[in-house]
C-alpha cells in the first residue's frame, strides 16, 4: 500500500518516466484464439456478388442454430472487394458495411465470436500488382471500422490465395496489410491463410511478420480433393466422378469419367483409391494425417497457433462416407489442440437447414459427438 503511495507521488512528477516498464499483460494469438474453437462458416451469402444472389441470404436463425449447436463462433465470408470504390479512396459502400456489421452483431448478440473473412477478391488474386494497395487501403478503413470492437472479433486477411498471387507477392503484400491494420489496432486477432489456396502443402511458403504475437495461420482441408469434391460443378471436368467412398479402397469399383483419366495426378489416383490397402489408400485418412502434420511443423517453426478455417465434403458423397471424413478430419484437429470452422456454403456443402433451424444429420454428430 505505502509502496504504492510512493509510486503515484512519483508517477504524477513523471508520467513518462513511469511507463510501466513492464507492459500489462497483451492478449496473445492462443488466447484469443481460444474463444473460436469450433466455429461454423456462413458462405455464398456476403461473399457472392450480392448477397442472395448465390441462394444464401443471413437471417437471425443462421446465427441462433449455430449457437444452439455449439459452436462458438461463425466465420463471415465477406466479398468486401465488390463494395468498394474502384479509384482512391476506396470506400467501402456503406450500406454494405451496415449489413456486414449486422452480421457481426448477431454473431456476438447470440455469444458467438466473428472471423470477418475477406473472400473472393478475384482481382487481386488475377492481378495482385494493380490491386494490392486497394486491398491495403480496404484493410485500413477495416481496422478502423472494427477497432472498437470486442476481441471476440477476429479478421481474416484474405481467403485462400491463388493464382498470380502468388507466395512471395502475397508475403509481400500481407506484411503491408498487417502494417496498416496495426497502425490503427494493435491488439485485434489477425488470421492468415497460407498461398496456395490455403493448403496445407503450401503452408512452409507463408512468411509472417515477426514478433507480431498476434497473428494466426490458418490453412484449409479438403483432402482427399477428389473425394470431397465429386461431382462439384465449380471444379473442372476430372472431378466429376461421383460414388466415391471414403474412406478407400471402395467395396465396389469406381468407374472414373473419361476426363479423370486423361489428367496423370487424377489417373494416378484412381487407380492407387482402386488397389492400394486402407494404411496408404490416397483416399483414405493418410492425406489429412499427412496435411495436418505439415501444417503443425509449419506452425511450431513460426510459433504461431493454427486454425483449420474450412473443411467440409459436398452432399454428392453419400451420407455416411461424407460423416466419416468429416469426423475424421475434425477429431484430427481436436486431437492436436487446433480450432476449427466447418464450410457451411448453403447448398451442396449445407450442414443447417435454415428453414428448420436444425442440423443434418449425421453432419452434426461428426463435428461434435
Ligand atoms: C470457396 C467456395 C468453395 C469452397 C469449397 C471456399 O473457399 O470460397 O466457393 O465452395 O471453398 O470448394
Amino acid at each position: 500500500m505505502r509502496f504504492f503511495a510512493v509510486l503515484s507521488t512519483v508517477c504524477a512528477a513523471s508520467i513518462v518516466a513511469c511507463a510501466p516498464s513492464r507492459p500489462a499483460e497483451r492478449a496473445t494469438a492462443s488466447g484469443l484464439l481460444a474463444g473460436f474453437s469450433r466455429g461454423v462458416s456462413f458462405g455464398n451469402a456476403l461473399d457472392a456478388p450480392r448477397e442472395g444472389e448465390w441462394g444464401v441470404v443471413l437471417s437471425e436463425r443462421h446465427f441462433a442454430a449455430a449457437a444452439a449447436a455449439g459452436f462458438d463462433h461463425v466465420r463471415l465470408p465477406v466479398r468486401f472487394g465488390a463494395h468498394a470504390g474502384s479509384a482512391a479512396p476506396f470506400r467501402i459502400e456503406s450500406a454494405f458495411l451496415r449489413r456486414v456489421d449486422w452480421a457481426v452483431d448477431q454473431a456476438l448478440s447470440h455469444g458467438l465470436g466473428v472471423v470477418v473473412d475477406f473472400h473472393h477478391y478475384d482481382e487481386l488474386t488475377t492481378d495482385p500488382d494493380t490491386h494490392g494497395s486497394r486491398f491495403v487501403a480496404l484493410w485500413t478503413e477495416l481496422a478502423s471500422h472494427y477497432r472498437d470492437r470486442p476481441a471476440r472479433v477476429a479478421l481474416e486477411l484474405l481467403n485462400e490465395p491463388h493464382d498470380a498471387l502468388t507466395a512471395p507477392k502475397w508475403n509481400a503484400l500481407l506484411a503491408d496489410a498487417v502494417r496498416a491494420i496495426r497502425a490503427v489496432d494493435p491488439e485485434r486477432l489477425l488470421i492468415v491463410d497460407g498461398p496456395g489456396w490455403a493448403a496445407a502443402t503450401a503452408l512452409h511458403e507463408l512468411t509472417l511478420p515477426p514478433s507480431d504475437g498476434r497473428l494466426v495461420a490458418s490453412f484449409h482441408c479438403y483432402e482427399p480433393l477428389l473425394f470431397t469434391h465429386q461431382g462439384a460443378e465449380w471444379m473442372g471436368p476430372e472431378y466429376q466422378t461421383v460414388g466415391l467412398v471414403f474412406p478407400g479402397p471402395p467395396p465396389r469399383p469406381v468407374e472414373p469419367v473419361p476426363a479423370a483419366r486423361s489428367v496423370d495426378w487424377v489417373r494416378e489416383w484412381f487407380h492407387g483409391y482402386a488397389t492400394a490397402p486402407a494404411v496408404d489408400n490416397p483416399g483414405g485418412v493418410g492425406p489429412i494425417i499427412a496435411a495436418f502434420d505439415r501444417a503443425q511443423a509449419f506452425a511450431r517453426g513460426a510459433h504461431v497457433p493454427l486454425y483449420l478455417g474450412e473443411f467440409a465434403a459436398i452432399d454428392r458423397a453419400e451420407s455416411p462416407s461424407r460423416a466419416r471424413w468429416l469426423r475424421a478430419v475434425r477429431t484430427e484437429a481436436e486431437r492436436r489442440g487446433i480450432a476449427w470452422a466447418y464450410w457451411d456454403d448453403g447448398g451442396r456443402m449445407r450442414a443447417l437447414d435454415v428453414e428448420r433451424g436444425t442440423w443434418l444429420e449425421p453432419l452434426r454428430s461428426a463435428l461434435f459427438e
